[in-house]
């Protein structure tokens, strides 16, 4: 059995719970903790009554036990690192991953913060210590990107890669575009619905496509950028008459993320796209396109928000750390 400490109690971690107590999947929680309190249990913590208490607005644990205190003293094998991201200083995701390796411990983390501030740092950290940092969930929600960007295409040079990275941006345009609603109205559905970020200005402004640029570019590309290196613009000044146009010539407006690792390029924009464009989906959907020159152009598209998606990175994580630990064992 693998036991995990789980970190954020919200739209991600709970999608992680419920996945867990349908499938099993080899997987016991023995930490639990949301922004208020925590619970540490070595048997195994009652999922159920935890999506419960979360149901009713309650606390997931007890107010008198920290997210850090699950991080020193709870028994686990894997952090799993779902609280929300904070770009300025990536607290207290940082604090909890650096906690969790340096007790030897693998990290699986959806929170982009941590890994768009200090990719390097941490990666080196989790070599010392001899784990696993897996954060396939950053980028792209079920789209299993990462790993098939580091191992599908390894030996290939990426010469472009240019996509849809926000699942919120696009639903927004999406409903604006299919039902006439207003930006307003889009974005407080996106909220509802569990895929805005804990700031959805991160969303609406590129903040949160941009990271997810710098990922790639930092982790996958080996180019070192922050995100200051990104050219952005967000969807925030976009008017229905804007889309209306786009829609009289057959087209329609998508916020658009593009990196050129040869020419320093590194972009969000929305921009006006033909409607038969294989970059043009709907709702939450991601779209990316890959460019190589071993493979030539891979597009993928999947879900890139959303609480089950979302899980579903995360759990490919854990299950790829937990096959690894098992064979070495
Ligand atoms: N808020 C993000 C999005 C969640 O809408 O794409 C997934 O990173």
């Amino acid at each position: 059995m693998t036991r995990i400490a789980l970190l954020g109690f919200g739209s991600v971690g709970q999608g992680i719970a419920r996945a867990i107590l349908e499938k099993g999947l080899g997987i016991t929680v023995t930490g639990l903790a949301d922004s208020r309190s925590g619970v540490i249990d070595a048997s195994g913590i009652d999922l159920s009554a935890a999506l419960d208490r979360k149901e009713r607005g309650e606390p997931c644990g007890n107010l008198d036990i920290s997210s850090m205190d699950v991080v020193e003293e709870a028994e686990y094998d894997i952090l799993v690192e779902v609280t929300p991201t904070d770009v300025e200083t990536a607290e207290p995701a940082l604090g909890h991953i650096r906690g969790a390796l340096q007790r030897g411990r693998h990290v699986v983390t959806s929170n982009k913060g941590p890994i768009a501030l200090d990719y390097p740092g941490l990666q080196a950290l989790a070599e010392e210590c001899g784990v696993f940092l897996r954060y396939e969930a950053t980028v792209c929600g079920a789209i299993p990107l990462i790993r098939a960007m580091q191992e599908g295409l390894a030996g290939n040079t990426i010469t472009r890669i240019c996509g849809v990275f926000n699942g919120t941006c696009n639903y927004i345009l999406t409903r604006m575009a299919a039902e006439g609603l207003t930006y307003e109205q889009a974005l407080a559905e996106a909220r509802d619905l569990g895929y805005a970020e804990a700031d959805p200005t991160y969303d609406v402004e590129g903040i949160d496509a941009a990271i997810k640029l710098v990922i790639l570019a930092d982790t996958v590309l080996g180019m070192r950028v922050t995100l200051d290196d990104v050219e952005r613009t967000g969807i925030t000044l976009l008017s229905p008459e804007a889309l209306q146009l786009a829609e009289d010539q057959d087209c329609t407006i998508r916020l658009i993320g593009e990196i050129v690792p040869g020419a320093g390029v590194l972009q969000v924009s929305p921009r006006i796209v033909a409607k038969t464009h294989p970059l043009v989906v709907e709702g939450t959907l991601n779209a990316v396109t890959v460019e190589t020159d071993l493979a030539g152009d891979l597009t993928f598209i999947g879900k890139g928000a959303g609480s089950t998606e979302t899980a579903s990175a995360v759990i490919g994580d854990i299950l790829y750390i937990q096959s690894r630990h098992v064979q070495s064992s």
